[in-house]
């Protein structure tokens, strides 16, 4: 009796339970990944592979348990702030991968390894990100979207900029939201420019020079300003005594001529 109200309220239970007992609990992480995954709508086409969509999720952070005949990953429009070493690692077909309109502000070194021989197109645009880490993007060549970020730009981005495989191409769009101190001329221009364009670093280690130049300027001028101020106040010291002296010398003159 009570088996039959179960098996009409959860069937799918008590039919796994009279398949096999009794039926092992799964660990709970490995269930919510699962779940994760579950949400993304997945499409096989015979070209194009495998197709993941878990855009618009409110993820923060990537699902585990992707399939990895993954080839479109998207993961767009999601709450991911940042992405740990190897987190794409076992996806060795994934060919396009969607990060873009993210929380992106950090990008640990190594999180696109494995993704070299495979991926052709990565879109990390409309996110937080301000720096480029070489280490990061290290043989990936590919087609990258990395517009609408807080980029800025200083000394060693451009240093990162000559280190960069990407494509440069995809990258003429790409501007500097910020830059330092000294250059921020760079502000509004396009990343792919401080290649050829500017000297980010070497206005930055010109910068203290010309400071401390200002700055002995200023002593030394302070210096001579002192000295002429010395010799002016010794010279009217010295007139007073002079006059005195001449005064002294003519009331000694006036006495010895002045009748008696
Ligand atoms: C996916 O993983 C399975 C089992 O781990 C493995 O046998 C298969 O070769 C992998 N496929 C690809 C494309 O890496
Ligand atoms: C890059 O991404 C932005 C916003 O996400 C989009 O508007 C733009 O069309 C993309 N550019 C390319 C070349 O795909």
């Amino acid at each position: 009796m009570l088996h039959l109200l179960l098996l009409l309220l959860l069937p799918d239970i008590v039919m796994t339970s009279s398949r096999r007992l009794p039926p092992p609990p799964p660990p709970r992480r490995r269930d919510s990944q699962v779940l994760n995954i579950r949400l993304c709508p997945q499409q096989r086409m015979p070209t194009v592979g495998l197709t993941v969509r878990c855009s618009n999720l409110r993820l923060t952070k990537i699902p585990a348990g992707l399939s990895n005949r993954t080839t479109r990953l998207f993961l767009d429009h999601n709450l991911i702030t940042s992405l740990s070493s190897g987190s794409f690692a076992h996806l060795r077909l994934l060919a396009e991968l969607d990060l873009s309109h993210n929380q992106l502000s950090f990008l640990e070194a190594g999180c696109f390894s494995g993704l070299a021989a495979s991926l052709r197109h990565l879109d990390l645009s409309s996110n937080q990100l301000s720096a480029l880490d070489p280490a990061v993007f290290s043989g990936l060549k590919v087609h990258a979207n990395l517009t609408l970020n807080i980029w800025n730009c200083d000394c060693s981005m451009q240093m990162s900029m000559t280190q960069l495989d990407l494509d440069f191409s995809s990258l003429e769009e790409v501007i500097c939201r910020t830059s330092d101190l000294p250059n921020l001329g760079a502000v509004g221009v396009s990343l792919v420019s401080l290649v050829e364009d500017w000297d980010l670093c070497g206005s930055v280690k010109r910068s203290p020079d010309v400071l401390s130049l200002v700055t002995m300027l200023l002593w030394f001028l302070g210096l001579l300003l002192c000295f002429f101020y010395y010799i002016h106040q010794n010279t009217v010291v010295a007139r007073r005594h002079f006059d005195y002296l001449q005064f002294l010398q003519t009331r000694e003159l006036f006495h010895m001529f002045s009748p008696q």
